[in-house]
């Protein structure tokens, strides 16, 4: 009989200490078209990949208004509207003028817009996470940090999370609201954001891990990873999952998947158990 495929697997965190969810989510970019822009190239596919999310014990959504833009949030409220059990964490601050191009805009009013059409578009009265895509250099941190307070007080937004911070700028945040999550790029490959996600760890603040897939030259054939991946019967990006989610109980890992197939195969990694040792030797062979 076939194994079951669930996220339950993954282990449990309370984002913002209140909102349990499994810890391996879904990272809804890529449900859009090209450069993360306009709608995706396969609709039917993306929606049937939605639809699996709570089939798969997935409860766990990351979108944001840029992503298409508004195509990611449309689409998850006409496949997913109303959420039972599911936290859908949306982000604002980021302006979209064409594929891949992103610039970001903080000034007050426009973060309270991203946030009132954010509402609109999931069609709830309060976001449960929403997060600031990017700090906006060209505008005092404070006053971003002020405005999202404000509309946390209001009721318009749950809990708070920031996105490619480090931690100066995570206790600069932490004086006007309660950091639930912090979102930036880390992957088995990639450790730039190691001192983050220890700060995080250290704080009880949920790590999630943009990017989680990559793996780099770490997923050559015959690499360590490729050796553990096929003595596990798994494939690489399933142990690149399994890694990230041994590394700390506050990885909270988004694989974006535009297809069913390979969404059922990244959340197989949750039930993928990582010996010390095979943990220990991707360790090593990532320093
Ligand atoms: N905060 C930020 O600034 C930021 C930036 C980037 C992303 N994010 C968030 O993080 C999430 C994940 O990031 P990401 O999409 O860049 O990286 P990712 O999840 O590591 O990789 C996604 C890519 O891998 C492919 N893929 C997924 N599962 C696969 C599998 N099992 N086998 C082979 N290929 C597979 C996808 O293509 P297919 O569609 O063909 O499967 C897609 O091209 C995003 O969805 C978004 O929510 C946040």
């Amino acid at each position: 009989m076939a194994t079951p495929i669930q996220a339950a697997g993954s282990g449990q965190f309370l984002v913002g200490g209140d909102i349990a969810v499994h810890r391996l989510g879904f990272g809804a970019m890529r449900v859009t078209g090209k450069g993360i822009w306009g709608d995706p190239a396969n609709p039917a596919g993306v929606r049937a990949t939605l639809r699996r999310l709570p089939e798969l014990g997935v409860n766990l959504v990351d979108t944001a208004d840029s992503y298409g833009p508004e195509v990611s949030e449309n689409l998850i409220r006409e496949v997913l509207h109303p959420y039972p059990g599911m936290l859908v964490a949306t982000k604002g601050g980021l302006t979209r003028h064409g594929p891949d191009i992103w610039a970001p805009v903080g000034r007050p009013e426009y973060l309270r817009q991203c946030v009132l059409m954010s509402l609109r578009r999931l069609g709830v009265a309060r976001i449960d996470l929403w997060q600031l895509h990017r700090i906006d250099a060209r505008v005092p941190r404070d006053e971003q940090f002020a405005a999202i307070a404000a509309m946390q007080q209001e009721g318009l937004i749950r809990h708070v999370g920031l996105s490619e911070v480090n931690v100066e700028e995570i206790e600069a945040a932490r004086s006007h609201f309660p950091v639930a999550t912090v979102q930036n790029l880390y992957n088995l490959a990639n450790r730039q954001s190691e001192a983050v996600l220890n700060h995080c760890e250290a704080n009880g603040i949920g790590f999630i891990p943009w990017f989680p897939l990559a793996a780099g030259k770490l997923a050559t054939p015959d690499s360590v990873l490729d050796r553990i991946a096929t003595r596990l019967g798994a494939s690489s990006s399933q142990v690149a999952l399994a890694w990230l989610l041994r590394r700390s109980p506050v990885m909270l890992p988004i694989p974006g998947t535009s297809s069913v197939e390979h969404l059922e195969q990244n959340v197989g990694a949750a039930s993928l158990t990582l010996a010390e040792e095979d943990f220990a030797a991707l360790e090593a062979a990532a320093r």
